[in-house]
């Protein structure tokens, strides 16, 4: 038995919107059902990974809130129901986890992109006491490539309608949480065909397999 069979990982994927974040974890999350079988792995994504929650995840892309405490929260709410009921029962069956976006999406976008304090958001997201990914795959793509394929979507979001500069900060946000942590963050360029972009991630985790 291989190390990437003998121990479940928890992948987590994140990038500005546009990134093409879905396609991989979506590829990725084919190749490894081809190969170790479908049980063992669970493709999820934030907000709105778990039965019930759609309610939250319109309330969030709605663009209706006003307070930028009232999104960290629901945010958070919906991450500590998603990891309760979905994301540690899963891993704890030995089946690996590929989740689009987590705490790194909530402290680019609401502490870059909205301007909260970083301190603070850390904070929240610690009291909540979910577990941490083994490791995050950032897509980097130029902001052109990105804003073409948000607006390529059939319904723009509320980050897709704030447009570039919002963009750019989140973006700067994702740099530093990687400069942070540079062992758990594999930044892969995201600027070629989906099936490149595949090759990167998948060399990149190879050790795994
Ligand atoms: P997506 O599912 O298409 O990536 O859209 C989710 C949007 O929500 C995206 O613009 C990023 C944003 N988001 C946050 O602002 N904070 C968070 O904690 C999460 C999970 C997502």
């Amino acid at each position: 038995m291989t190390e990437w069979q003998a121990i479940s990982l928890f992948i987590t994927f994140e990038g500005i919107d546009g990134c093409g974040k879905s396609t991989q974890a979506g590829l990725l999350s084919e190749y490894l059902s081809r190969q170790y079988g479908s049980e063992k792995v669970l493709w999820t994504r934030e907000p709105g990974g778990w039965p019930g929650s759609s309610c939250l995840r319109e309330m969030l892309l709605s663009g209706e809130l006003d307070h930028p405490w009232t999104e960290v929260f629901l945010f958070l709410a919906d991450r500590c129901e998603h990891a309760k009921k979905i994301i540690e029962p899963t891993l704890l069956t030995g089946a690996h986890v590929l989740c689009e976006r987590y705490d790194d999406s909530t402290l680019a976008y609401q502490v870059w992109g909205r301007g909260l304090d970083l301190g603070k958001v850390e904070s929240a997201i610690s009291l909540c006491g979910h577990r941490s990914p083994d490791k995050t795959i950032l897509l980097e793509v130029s902001m052109e490539t990105a804003l073409k394929r948000a607006s390529a979507r059939s319904r723009p979001d509320r980050y897709e309608k704030e447009g570039k500069p919002f963009l750019e900060r989140v973006r700067e946000g994702y740099r530093f949480l990687q400069s942070r942590e540079k062992d758990r963050f594999i930044v892969i360029d995201g600027e070629s065909s989906p099936e490149v972009v595949f090759k990167r991630i998948f060399d990149s985790l190879e050790e795994f397999f």
